[in-house]
């Protein structure tokens, strides 16, 4: 099998294309041809060290694939060859609290990922997914999707309520379809124009741009009548927590997700105290949670938004082009 893997040095330029004999499933275990697979803030920041200290060296990259059983080890149940899959993002996370143990299990973090021709899972660590989706769109859903999934359930969004979402990354685009869908509305950010006129053809018409609007906290504001938003899907992080916590109602939702603008900073607490927010970490999703979600996809017929599809010899570029920040949605590999 071909796939590749971060050795001893980092950065992207020393990712390293390698080949080895296909492995075998042992009892309770799947093969997966791996189809395709998507990047996500995350690898990027694996790949470069920012995002822990202590990688399992040498590890295989990438949490995000999907493919099809090719085959199943003794014991397997769940699934058969020709099932079209998509790999758990937290292989030991089946439903409700996460724990310490599944914490470990991460594809391309505790454990080897899927930026490879061939991966073997845990049984319980793959979803089926939706009839309608290509594999490149199945590889979309483990990390970004989820996340966004998650974060609007957590906050337990309903019909009519509004929903901010931070630039135009994976997670965000995700959070607004899924809003959508929900019969929410949806207030965006962009820091480019270009982006902006996309967001609006996909009929999201309250646009801010962070770059031109420093203070985007304000024109949130007054675009809900000064009531502020409902959910906040917040994936910036330092830079922007503290807008968010202006930007959002009385008694509303942060799901406090990601580090876009940094992690370090100084943030005033006091309007989550005097509002009464709910601050929620998240933290990807457990398998009944990406089952739910798909079920959701599958009804409203969600089509991923893919910005472009690399070939697999072309790995760096893709990560290369993820760090420009020139995408709008997901950044997808071919395998
Ligand atoms: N906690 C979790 O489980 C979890 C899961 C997934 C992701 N995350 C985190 O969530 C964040 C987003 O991940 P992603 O994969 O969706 O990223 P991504 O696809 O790489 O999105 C990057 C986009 O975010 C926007 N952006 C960059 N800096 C920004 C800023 N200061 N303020 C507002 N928007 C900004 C830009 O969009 P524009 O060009 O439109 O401005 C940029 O293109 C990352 O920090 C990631 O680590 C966390």
């Amino acid at each position: 099998m071909r796939y590749f893997c971060i050795e001893k040095e980092l950065g992207i330029d020393e990712l390293q294309l390698k080949e080895k004999p296909v492995p075998r499933p042992g009892p309770g275990q799947v093969l997966v041809r791996i189809r395709a697979t998507s990047l996500n803030y995350r690898d990027l920041l694996m790949v470069e060290g920012s995002y822990t200290r202590n990688l399992p060296l040498p590890l295989i990259p990438l949490s995000d694939g999907a493919g099809k059983v090719v085959e199943v080890g003794a014991g397997v149940s769940r699934w058969q060859p020709g099932d079209r899959v998509a790999g758990t993002f937290f292989q030991d996370w089946d439903g409700g609290e996460i724990t310490e143990e599944a914490t470990k299990s991460a594809l391309g973090g505790g454990i080897d990922g899927v930026l490879a021709d061939h991966a073997l899972f845990g049984e319980r660590g793959l979803v089926r997914i939706p009839s309608h989706l290509s594999f490149e769109e199945g590889a979309t859903l483990p990390c970004a999707a989820l996340t966004a999934w998650h974060a609007l359930q957590s906050g337990n969004l309903t019909c009519g309520q509004s929903v901010l979402t931070l630039g135009t990354g994976g997670v965000s685009l995700f959070a607004q379809t899924f809003a959508r869908a929900s019969g929410a509305r949806v207030i965006a950010t962009t820091g480019s124009d270009a982006k902006a006129e996309r967001l609006r053809e996909m009929g999201i018409t309250d646009v801010i741009n962070y770059k031109k609007e420093p203070d985007w906290e304000k024109s949130v504001w007054e675009l809900t009548g000064k009531h502020g938003v409902d959910l906040v899907v917040e994936v910036g992080g330092a830079g922007t927590l503290g807008k968010s916590l202006k930007a959002v109602c009385l008694g509303g939702h942060i799901s406090l997700i990601g580090v876009l603008s940094g992690t370090t900073g100084e943030v005033n607490p006091l309007p989550a105290v005097m509002k009464k927010v709910r601050i929620q970490g998240i933290y990807v999703g457990s398998r009944e949670m990406f089952e739910a979600m798909n079920r959701a996809i599958e009804l409203h017929g969600i089509r991923p938004v893919i910005d472009r599809v690399f070939p697999f010899e072309e790995t760096k570029e893709a990560y290369r082009y993820l760090k420009s920040g020139a995408h709008f949605g997901k950044v997808v590999i071919a395998v």
